[in-house]
């Protein structure tokens, strides 16, 4: 889950390297560190444990020479803990080489046990060092053939990795190989950059190269060499970032959070953009595919985490719009438990950053066993939709702040118009049907904007008071049950407080003995207008828990007269149809855990123990 940035090109490196590390710092924040080549043929390295921060002061102590040729890393860390020793690059060949990795080698104790008995001699606890000697050892074996020696090295290894490497023998020249983990190419003028995602040189260039897996790239100022791991010239292929550098700045936001959050509104009218028509829904990406969509006799969907919370949220309008059965699983279990998939299971992959190892890992099962695959992903050029059949990008942004939030709300309104495609496609709803839930759709920008206008500051307010709170709940029913999931996750992901988030109609089951007196309970409640029978259902929950004392936030409908003696708190939002309601829902719940974790001081953006894209298995 680390940052990876590389560049060649007549400028000095070192600060591009460091504008580069700012950017995926997202990524991995435990250290971080860069290898410069000099204009001597010398290789220079500082790293260091902490966030960027520390490497930047440690620049400032140590300056490295100026050199034009670079890669630089940041770091969360898998193989040895956060410490200057273990943080990248890594150095071998007498310091002459220096390697940085993003992944696991998963076969470098016995790696590591040959090249100790060979004579070599390590000073971290990496994985990737192994690589680095590795490579070094090659290196001096085929006569200084960097290429060649990298070549050798990667097909060594087994797991996922990203690798850089640059050599002192080498100026003007940064070597790469990737399996299994990001890595994508900026083509610059006169100058050219490898990083794991294209927001470290989107501010030097848009134009970038998506590399496949097991392909080998060499970047020189002024050309670009990719290979397979036999050597074979592959074909890559080109796209434009869609976004300029300033999407991936806070803008006068105090977090990126803030930020995102902000653009939710935004993030789900430019997934809708384009792809609706007269009424109907035209997603021009699935042309071609109406006999798949026909032919399937179930859906799967997998992810994780926030993704996976979009799905159960999906899984909803897919069954009841498109009519066909949907089972949501978590990306992690589902390729380890023998599922029952084959060529008429669609498997539905999300994924904001289009990496998690997990995800990636049960896309492949999936294929393997002949389903077919979809993928709604936030990130171009990312590997699961790569390996994908189909793509349905949500177009949310870059998306920065380690908590998922407006990626969330585009991954839903993919998966509905998604589901409203599949039942056109099927004839399962009229085109009335579908008309009407299009609007439905179209209208959730301006809602969720009048959640922000009118109570941002009030759910604010209402965190701090409660920044104290040690313990949360949430309760949903129907689409409203993933919304609670969503809204404890994000509580205790960045204010670091246990929160639980249940099936309201569970409560009795047994979470109900957690009901104590001052327990506060956030309760999103269905729309008495269009869904009575649920609204009826949830209210007398609330009864329950409210008469043992419970602290009752009901997040309801404007104007839901039935909540209010019965609820401490009620944060209000716009009248909605019964599947779109609690998609609204999850604004104030995205508001409360931002305002309560900034209440408490604590970074938003790169909570504790935590990255943003999560790489490794
Ligand atoms: C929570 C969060 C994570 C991600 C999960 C999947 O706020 O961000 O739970 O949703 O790690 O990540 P992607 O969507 O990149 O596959």
């Amino acid at each position: 889950m680390c940052g990876i940035v590389g560049y060649v090109g007549p400028r000095q490196s070192e600060a591009i390297l460091i504008a580069g590390l700012a950017r995926l710092e997202y990524r991995g924040y435990d250290s971080a560190g860069i290898a410069v080549i000099d204009d001597g043929g010398h290789l220079g390295m500082r790293k260091k444990a902490g966030k960027l921060n520390a490497l930047r002061d440690d620049l400032k102590a140590h300056a490295l020479p100026d050199g034009t040729t670079g890669i630089g890393h940041t770091r969360w860390a898998t193989h040895g803990g956060p410490t200057d020793a273990n943080a990248h690059p890594h150095l071998a060949d007498d310091d002459r080489l220096a390697v940085i990795h993003n992944g696991i080698v998963e076969n470098y104790a016995s790696l590591k046990g040959d090249l100790i008995s060979k004579g070599y001699a390590f000073r971290s606890e990496t994985d990737t060092e192994v690589a680095a000697v590795l490579l070094g050892r090659e290196y001096r074996a085929n006569g200084g053939d960097l290429v060649e020696a990298f070549r050798t090295t990667v097909n060594r290894l087994e797991g996922a990795f990203t690798l850089l490497a640059v050599h002192q023998d080498h100026p003007g020249l940064v070597v790469g190989a990737r399996r299994n983990s990001p890595l994508v190419i900026g083509i610059g003028e006169g100058e050219n950059f490898l990083a794991s995602d294209v927001a470290a040189f989107v501010e030097h260039t848009r134009s970038a190269l998506a590399i496949g897996q097991d392909e080998i790239v060499a970047i020189t100022p002024s050309g670009v060499e990719v290979t397979d791991f036999a050597g074979n010239a592959v074909e890559v292929e080109p796209f434009e970032v869609t976004w300029d550098a300033t999407a991936a700045e806070k803008g006068g936001w105090p977090s990126f959070m803030a930020k995102e959050v902000s653009e939710e509104p935004e993030a789900v009218a430019n997934t809708l953009r384009g792809r609706i028509r007269d009424g109907a829904v035209a997603i021009p990406e699935l042309d071609g595919l109406d006999e798949l969509f026909r032919d399937i006799s179930r859906i799967v969907v997998i992810a994780a985490g926030t993704a996976a919370y979009a799905g159960m949220v999906g899984k909803y309008a897919l069954e009841q719009w498109a009519r066909v059965p949907v089972d949501v699983d978590l990306a992690h279990e589902f390729h380890y438990r023998d599922p029952v998939i084959g060529p008429d299971t669609l498997v539905v992959s999300i994924s904001q950053s289009g990496e998690t190892m997990d995800t990636l890992m049960a896309v492949k099962y999936a294929r393997e066993r002949g389903a077919k695959t979809l993928s709604i992903c936030n990130t171009q050029g990312a590997t699961i939709p790569r390996e994908s059949d189909a793509i349905v990008y949500t177009h949310a942004g870059p998306e920065v702040a380690v908590a998922s939030t407006k990626a969330f709300v585009a991954q839903i309104t993919a998966l509905y118009l998604l589901a409203l495609h599949i039942a056109s496609v099927r004839g399962t709803l009229s085109a009335t049907e579908i008309a009407q839930q299009v609007l439905e759709l179209e209208a959730l920008p301006a809602k969720i904007q009048h959640i922000l206008d009118t109570d941002q500051s009030r759910i604010e307010q209402f965190a701090h008071w409660m920044a104290d709170t040690r313990s949360v709940l949430f309760l949903g029913r129907h689409v409203g049950y993933p919304i609670a999931l969503e809204g404890a996750l994000k509580l205790k992901e960045i204010s670091y407080i246990h929160a639980e988030g249940f099936a309201a109609g569970e409560l009795k089951h047994g979470p109900i003995a957690l009901i104590e007196p001052g327990q506060p309970v956030f309760v999103i409640v269905p729309s008495p207008r269009e869904s009575a029978l649920l609204h009826s259902k949830v209210v007398s929950n609330i009864r329950e828990i409210h008469a043992r004392g419970a602290r009752v936030i009901a997040v309801a409908e404007e104007g839901d007269a039935a909540v209010l003696p019965i609820s401490d708190e009620v944060l209000h939002i716009p009248l909605a149809g019964p599947l779109f309601g609690p998609v609204l829902g999850v604004v104030p719940l995205h508001i409360f855990a931002m305002g309560l974790a900034t209440s408490k001081g604590l970074d938003v953006d790169q909570p504790r123990n935590l990255a943003k894209s999560v790489t490794v298995e």
